[in-house]
């Protein structure tokens, strides 16, 4: 029990354990016995729920999916698995496996009227505004998994989205190149299936690469979940208020876009081709240190992770076999990448600031040597993380003790303005 003095009063605040991490303060009744709220932009020190998905310790680069470490996962477990196991808590057995398989294979295909939304938009719209628009429209066409009290329902609602996100966002990148779009298939796995939607072609048969399969597979299980991220802490609010589960996962993917979340890993290309050399490389740390520069290492940084983010560590081992499959190991992205995050290690302003490589500064180089545009990198984060969002909506939907979210607020503005009319203004 914590204790509280206020002037001439003592509050007690209880103390929640949780299995690991921070313990947390019990707020719950603060305002009620205080009147006071408490104040916390960014949520830096503020837990919005419990959880049993996902951990991470950003102290010791620890990041656990439902207490597997990310590191055996990544490596012994297809993208699917791992949705299961979000989903549902443990890995699947064979049967469990081969039937949350068959039930996404089944829902890959979208409405025949749903592929009519992508000619309303410009042939150059970014991806992630076809995303945001096309996900958010499903609601108009699965009326029969939009009930978010029935568990039947619930679980065809996530079954459709993960199932159908790789559809939807390869049909944005053939719309924008004007390729007809391609059909999943039955026979594939949901990552060759991806990548057969993306870039095979009506007049040739199409056999991805197995390495980047492989890669891929690993790409989207390091990007599955991460905790109350801001794009998941964004769809846990918009389902607070009972939106249906294509409208929050469609904010989520509003949130990821953001250029300090999910965009960050097509900024992060973006820098590698303005900094061009390493001998440029000075120029930019030194803005990047620069208060009156915007300007910020992108691919740097976290707001967990105070040490090596363990997803970054993986990224660059499938980078490098990535790229020497492609036969580019040389690759002078990848080259300048090094370079950079070796400066930075090596420089007190990063190392005080414990600013390391985050999950996205590897990500771009691998999916830009696998042929992916760079406008699709934070596509295909959205598509990975989709389950997570969709595992974290399915726990705060079934939580009793979940309401809507509604945080108050420090009052700074005018107070008893009266009217005076437009022509005494
Ligand atoms: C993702 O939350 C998640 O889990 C996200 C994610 C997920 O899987 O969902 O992990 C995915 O979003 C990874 C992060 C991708 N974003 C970037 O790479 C963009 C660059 N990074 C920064 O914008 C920043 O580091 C954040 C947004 C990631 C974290 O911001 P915080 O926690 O609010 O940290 P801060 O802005 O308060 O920075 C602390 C200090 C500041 O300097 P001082 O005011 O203390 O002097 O560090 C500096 C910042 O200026 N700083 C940087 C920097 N990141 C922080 N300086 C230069 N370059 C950077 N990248």
């Amino acid at each position: 029990m914590a204790q509280l003095i206020i002037g001439d009063k003592t509050y007690e605040l209880p103390i929640l354990e949780g299995k690991c991490g921070p313990n947390v303060l019990d707020i719950r009744k603060l305002y009620e016995q205080t009147g006071l709220f408490t104040y916390d932009p960014g949520f830096t020190s503020t837990a919005s729920c419990d959880s049993k998905i996902t951990f991470i310790d950003g102290e010791l680069s620890v990041l656990m999916y439902r207490g597997y470490p990310i590191q055996e996962l990544a490596e012994n477990c297809s993208f699917l698995e791992v949705a299961y196991l979000l989903l549902n808590g443990e890995l699947p057995n064979l049967d469990q496996k081969k039937e949350f398989d068959t039930h996404i294979v089944h829902h890959s295909l979208v409405h025949e009227q749903l592929i009519h939304f992508y000619q309303g938009f410009r042939r150059d719209a970014h991806p992630m505004a076809i995303m945001v628009g096309v996900v958010g429209a499903l609601s108009a066409f699965y009326h029969d998994s939009v009930d978010i009290y029935d568990h039947k329902q619930r679980e065809l609602a996530s079954y459709r989205l993960i199932a159908k996100m790789p559809n939807i966002a390869a049909m944005a990148y053939t719309y924008s190149i004007g390729r007809p779009m391609v059909y999943p298939r039955n026979d594939l796995s949901y990552v060759e299936n991806f990548l057969s939607m993306m870039f095979s072609l009506p007049s040739e048969p199409y056999k991805a690469n197995k390495v980047l399969v492989d890669a891929l597979e690993k790409i989207m299980i390091l990007h599955a979940d991460h905790e109350q991220n801001a794009s998941t802490s964004t769809v846990r609010l918009a389902g607070s208020s009972g939106a249906n589960p294509f409208a929050c996962i469609s904010s989520g993917i509003t949130a990821l876009w953001g250029p300090a979340h999910g965009g960050a890993n097509e900024e992060v290309l973006k820098m590698l081709h303005m900094i061009g050399s390493k001998d440029r490389i000075p120029e930019f740390i030194a803005r990047a240190k620069d208060k009156n520069d915007s300007f910020r290492l992108m691919g740097f940084g976290h707001r967990v992770y105070k040490n090596y983010d363990p997803r970054a560590a993986i990224m660059r081992q499938i980078c490098y076999e990535v790229l020497t499959e492609l036969g580019i190991e040389d690759d002078p992205l990848l080259q300048l990448a090094i370079e950079l995050e070796q400066i930075a290690l090596d420089d007190p302003y990063f190392v005080e600031r414990k600013l390391y490589p985050n999950v996205d500064f590897y990500s771009g180089i691998v999916l830009r040597a696998m042929g992916i545009p760079v406008t699709m990198f934070t596509v295909l984060f959205a598509v990975a993380r989709t389950v997570g969002w969709v595992a974290h909506w399915r726990e705060m939907i079934s939580d009793p003790k979940q309401r809507i979210g509604r945080p108050r607020q420090l009052y700074l503005g005018n107070t008893s303005k009266h009217f005076t009319s437009l022509y005494d203004r």
